[in-house]
């Protein structure tokens, strides 16, 4: 991730979860999880990029042993407020380089626009293997990316309300092929007045290629590619289905 976007996500945290308070979290865990159930091999989840917890917090009421971890510090401490994610370790730490033993995790788990915040193919290559890594022997890999249309909405100008909070979005396509570029003020209404903060966030779309390349090269095999589409998750084969990609892998034998 890029200093500016790091800075931005610090500024966020304490705005994050009004601001994603729209999305339907519910649905996707339980669309995740009936993908993820039939692979498992045993319950210990390392949720990269976990943010706030969000996603962690699927994870730990699906029934699996939950560890966090996130770059953001910032994003962390609002993690570790809650109560439903009480118990539950944090680690602030790029996914580039775990601070976990090998081999220590049945799954790996990275969702919700965390991948494209990677520079290039070589921090894409670092962060598989070190999924890869902490992986035990059959243990599984589910990270998404944003496809090309998320990206043709990102580089569009969008205002988005969701009961007091408010998103500016100005996005365009970076000089750099593949880059994409949003300046953004997030605002929240709070009984002292609106509260808020802006930032630029810097992203990368990683082609299915590539993609492929590099799960190939951390030693990780394609299960399936599933996109998102009428409210549940569909086996999307050389096409994308919908904004995301969920990729999930299984450490290859
Ligand atoms: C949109 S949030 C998603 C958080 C969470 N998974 C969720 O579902 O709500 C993206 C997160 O990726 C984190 N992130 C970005 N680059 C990272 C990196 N290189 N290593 C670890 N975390 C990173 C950010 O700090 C941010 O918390």
């Amino acid at each position: 991730m890029t200093d500016s976007g790091l800075s931005f996500y610090q500024a966020l945290a304490p705005m994050y979860d009004h601001l994603t308070a729209g999305d339907d979290y519910e649905a996707l865990g339980q669309s995740l999880a009936n993908v993820l159930a039939p692979v498992t091999t045993g319950p210990r989840l390392l949720d990269v990029a976990t943010g706030t917890g969000r996603s962690a917090e699927i994870w730990r009421r699906l029934g699996y042993q939950v560890i966090g971890c996130d770059l953001s510090f910032e994003m962390l401490r609002s993690a570790n407020v809650k109560r439903s994610l009480a118990g539950i370790p944090l680690a602030a730490c790029d996914m580039r380089r775990l601070p976990f033993l090998s081999s220590r995790f049945d799954v790996v788990t990275c969702v919700d626009d965390a991948v494209n915040h990677l520079g290039d193919e070589a921090d894409l290559l670092a962060s598989f293997s070190e999924a890869r890594r902490v992986l035990a022997p059959g243990g599984v890999y589910l990270f998404d990316v944003n496809s090309a249309a998320a990206y043709a909405w990102f580089d569009e100008e969008h205002v988005l309300r969701h009961d007091d909070s408010l998103f500016v979005w100005r996005g365009r396509p970076a000089a750099e092929p593949g880059k994409h570029c949003a300046e953004v003020i997030a605002l929240r209404r709070t009984p002292g007045g609106w509260q808020g903060t802006e930032g630029t966030l810097t992203e990368t779309y990683f082609d299915r290629k590539l993609l492929r390349r590099c799960l190939g090269r951390a030693g990780l095999t394609v299960l399936g590619a599933y996109g998102w589409r009428d409210g549940g998750l569909v086996l999307s084969g050389s096409e994308e289905v919908g904004p995301k990609t969920y990729w999930v892998t299984r450490v290859a034998t």
